[in-house]
């Protein structure tokens, strides 16, 4: 060993054994494998890091987004999200994450074309949509129907041709407003929307939601370009929850129709793309100003967390907030004032004074105003975990690559601390010892 390898490196003693090993630090990292050889016998299996969460392991290398969790620093590609924010588009930005650098205007125009004339579906998908119960949570009936796509095109388990994976991108991108679309309306018997192609992504998405008798239906302007931006602020958060789900289900070598539909459904639970639904819920039973303080003591006592707020990585506020709140004051504009912003401003300005959130670093993250402005635009509830995985799936595509190409990749497959019963024998159910049994625990099998 050298030197320099020497100052790139990790002593380590054992003190069971009294051995010591040096390993080597890449990038502020070392490898979990390299512990493998601390053992403390020939038969052991060495050294394992025990990381529920992963709060401390990198499960890959990434050229596609930075986040500065202290400052509060979001880059796609290199670029901060407040100039992706003002100044692009939500598919010129789906562009930059996926293939790595922005467009010229020629790869724009052919970009966006091959999008928007990806964005009907088969007809055979109105079928089985219509198969979900009339009050079916769209984002359940956007799992399935991702999901499902899989099976409408089969070219795309060659998932190592790149021109394979170049058409799954682009028709995935394409279809997945249409299906969030088709699930919002067949929770009201309303007929199914066809694309317009003479309307923007974000504006034919609109238009598939919310026509009616329009011949010509045309979105307001301003609501078209502040949902466009949240698609931006939405479109990737390195290795988050549901990016973690689509890499760890892609590695098998799945089709990215299935690991797409694993990120939806990681996406749907209140903790990751569920909380902006959870926030207006939180927002609405608080009801009135003067009852935070007693919502924020019950907070503090463990009784519920103060949805919208908190984040794994940023320890300061949530760059994507702060656009965020900006942009509602301009839909609010358009649309009047969503009544819960008042009781969500004060909560915030409280949260933000509060000793328990200062000690925790606990910020306002994206989902905190985002509800807010969906439910102005006319987005029920239950549509905004929707509108997130809209706004995602590029982030999704553009790691699902980064994980097909990366030589360094295998199987997800993490390791575990047993810690259940030794070897026994098997009992005959005659000998087993009877068990007090709670009747009230045997419910009625309901269909
Ligand atoms: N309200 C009250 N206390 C909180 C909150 C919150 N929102 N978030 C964290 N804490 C407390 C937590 O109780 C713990 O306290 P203690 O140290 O006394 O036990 C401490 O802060 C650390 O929390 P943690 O659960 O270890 O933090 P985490 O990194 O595992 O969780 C989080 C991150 C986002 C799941 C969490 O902050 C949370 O549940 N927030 C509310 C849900 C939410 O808004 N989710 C959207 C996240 S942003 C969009 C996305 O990327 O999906």
């Amino acid at each position: 060993m050298t030197d320099s390898d020497k100052r790139n490196s990790l002593s380590i003693t054992d003190n069971r054994t009294g051995k010591s090993y040096e390993i080597p630090i890449e990038h502020g990292t070392i490898r979990s494998t390299d512990l493998r050889q601390i053992k403390e016998s020939d038969s052991d299996f060495g050294l394992l890091g025990y990381d529920p969460g992963y709060l401390n392991t990198a499960s890959c290398k990434s050229l596609i987004t930075y986040i500065d969790g202290d400052k509060g620093i979001l880059r796609y590609r290199g670029y901060p999200i407040e100039q992706l924010a003002e100044k692009s588009n939500f598919l010129e930005t789906a562009y930059l994450l996926i293939k790595g650098e922005l467009p010229d205007k020629e790869r724009l125009a052919v970009w966006t074309y091959n999008i928007r004339h990806n964005t009907m579906t088969h007809a055979n998908v109105t079928k089985f949509m219509e198969g979900f119960r009339y009050d079916a949570h769209p984002m359940g009936i956007l799992v399935g129907t991702v999901g499902a796509l899989s099976t409408f095109y089969p070219d795309a388990k060659d998932i190592s041709n790149e021109e394979s994976r170049k058409l799954q991108v682009r028709r995935l991108i394409g279809k997945i407003p249409t299906m969030a679309a088709m699930s919002f309306r067949h929770s009201l018997g309303l007929p199914y929307v066809h694309p317009d192609i003479e309307l923007s992504y974000t504006g034919n998405f609109l238009s598939m939601m919310f026509r009616t008798m329009e011949r010509n239906y045309r979105p307001n302007p301003v609501l078209e370009k502040a949902l466009d931006v949240l698609f931006i602020l939405h479109a990737d958060h390195e290795q988050n929850c549901s990016t973690n789900a689509v890499r760890s289900v892609g590695s098998s070598m799945v089709d990215p129709y299935s690991a797409i539909a694993a990120g939806c459904a990681a996406l749907y639970g209140p903790l990751h793309g569920g909380a902006n639904e959870a926030v207006i819920h939180m927002l609405k039973e608080i009801g009135s100003i003067d009852r935070i303080p007693e919502f924020i003591k019950s907070v503090k006592s463990g009784e519920g967390r103060l949805m919208g707020f908190g984040h794994r990585v940023y320890k300061n506020y949530d760059p994507r907030a702060k656009i965020i709140k900006e942009i509602a004051f301009q839909v609010f504009e358009e649309t009047g004032k969503n009544p819960l912003l008042d009781i969500a401003i004060e909560l915030e300005r409280i949260a933000l004074e509060d000793e328990y959130f200062v000690k925790r670093k606990l910020y306002p993250n994206v989902d905190f105003y985002s509800g807010l402005i969906y439910q102005a635009m006319g987005f029920p509830t239950d549509m905004f975990p929707v509108l997130f995985a809209i706004g995602r799936t590029p982030g999704w595509l553009a790691q699902w690559i980064e994980h097909v190409k990366d030589p360094e990749q295998k199987i997800a497959r993490p390791r575990q601390i047993y810690l259940g019963e030794d070897t026994r024998d098997f009992v005959p159910i005659e000998k087993r010892p009877k068990r007090v049994i709670d009747e009230q625990k045997f419910g009625i099998c309901r269909l």
